[in-house]
């Protein structure tokens, strides 16, 4: 038997995949290169913006054909996008060849739900769950492991759809954290660890005792092995002193930072919920740029918020050109259902989203060019 795993989504989805394919395997399936030859097409989607909705419509779509071909192929759908009501409606009635349907809380009973579809279409999926803690993981990702520290996330931006996807912030325990890290290394396969999380710096704020994001990377630290420790993502907010001193002491951590800052405008940052200011910001990077020199930074950018203006938007665009970062990811604004910001004043049209994308991507082109020559 043949499984074949379609990703969406952060490399929070990547390790998730990772997770299914060793359920797969543990119930005896085997990879395989191609849909055509699979048993079984698992989709694990992601909701953050439209068009990451609109390309998993359009594979699973695809999959019409193949399903009539090969009656005993299952087509399961999982992930972010099963867990954002008008989504998941849209799926079961567009698709009625979709056999499971998970969501993300859930993921770890594919096999269950693999012997049940016998008895027809299986649909589950959960408003909240526990964290995974052991699992068998395929580990996909070459000599990077990805190590899961939390999951979910309590910060509401006002744009964003993962908290109502993935529910609150949920820690792992530091011994199990450490146990998988110690059998990662043991294995000698991986040179690299990286920590996942939608937000790492308020790891373990839910845990009792509390353990800090600075102590868990220090203990980490001191595994014996020759590794590279990384993180992601942080949120400005929560970003330590503790913890850009921890990263300008530990020999073992990647000096490398991704810190999403989404606007340059006060205002925006405000309606957008991110709870710091532009000068803040700035404050934190240049800590970093002290503390650890060299240290590269990139950051994620979203234009077109509602009621953005010019000016607002140009806003933005010194910022990027202030801080110089490493790179950028700049994406427009895409209204997800539920959210705060869908119900908002000035949606801005498609054109002039895409106007000052294009903007900041030929702003962000010049900047390294300069930088590289
Ligand atoms: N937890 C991370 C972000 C995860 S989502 C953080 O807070 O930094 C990755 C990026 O997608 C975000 O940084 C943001 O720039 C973008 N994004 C999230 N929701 C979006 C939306 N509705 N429209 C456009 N971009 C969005
Ligand atoms: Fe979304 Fe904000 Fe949470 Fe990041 S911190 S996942 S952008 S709500
Ligand atoms: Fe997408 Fe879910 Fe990640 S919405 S970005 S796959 S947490």
């Amino acid at each position: 038997m043949k499984y074949f795993i379609v990703t969406y989504g952060c490399q929070m989805n990547v390790h998730e995949s990772e997770k299914l394919a060793g359920i797969l395997e543990n119930i005896g399936y085997q990879p395989c290169e191609k849909r055509e030859e699979a048993d079984i097409i698992v989709f694990n989607t992601c909701a953050i913006r439209e068009g990451a909705e609109d390309r998993v419509f359009g594979n699973v779509g695809n999959l019409k054909k193949l399903k009539k071909k090969n009656k005993n192929l299952i087509i399961a759908v999982c992930g972010c996008m099963t867990q954002k009501e008008d989504s998941a409606q849209k799926l079961l009635n567009t698709f009625p060849f979709v056999d499971i349907v998970l969501g993300t809380f859930n993921m770890t009973k594919l096999g269950y739900f693999i012997e049940a579809v016998k008895k027809g279409r299986q649909i589950e999926i959960l408003d909240e769950g526990e964290i995974d803690e052991v699992l068998p993981y395929k580990r996909t990702s070459g000599d990077n492991a990805w190590v899961n520290i939390m999951q979910g996330c309590n910060n509401f931006c006002t744009y964003c759809i993962v908290p109502y996807v993935k529910g609150r912030e949920k820690s792992r325990k530091e011994e199990n954290i450490l146990k998988e890290i110690k059998e990662i290394l043991k294995e000698g396969k991986y040179k690299k660890i990286t920590l996942l999380g939608q937000n790492v710096n308020s790891y373990g704020k839910d845990l009792n005792p509390e353990v800090s994001f600075s102590k868990l990377l220090k203990d980490i630290c001191a595994l014996d092995g020759d590794f590279t420790l990384s993180f992601m993502t942080s949120h400005p907010k929560d970003l330590t002193d503790d913890v850009i001193d921890t990263i300008a002491k530990e020999d073992k951590i990647e000096k490398y930072i991704h810190l999403p800052a989404q606007s340059g405008n006060n205002r925006i940052l405000k309606l957008m919920n991110r709870k710091y200011t532009r000068e803040k910001y700035l404050e934190i990077i240049n800590k970093i740029r002290a503390k650890i020199p060299n240290c590269r930074i990139t950051s994620d950018f979203i234009v077109g918020f509602p009621s953005e203006t010019e000016e607002e938007f140009n806003d933005t665009l010194s910022l990027v050109e202030q801080v110089k970062y490493d790179s950028i990811f700049a994406f427009m604004f895409s209204s997800r259902s539920g959210t705060v910001a869908e119900k908002m004043d000035g949606q801005i049209p498609e054109s002039e989203k895409k106007r000052r994308v294009n903007k900041l991507l030929a702003l962000e082109k010049r900047l390294q060019k300069e930088a590289n020559k």
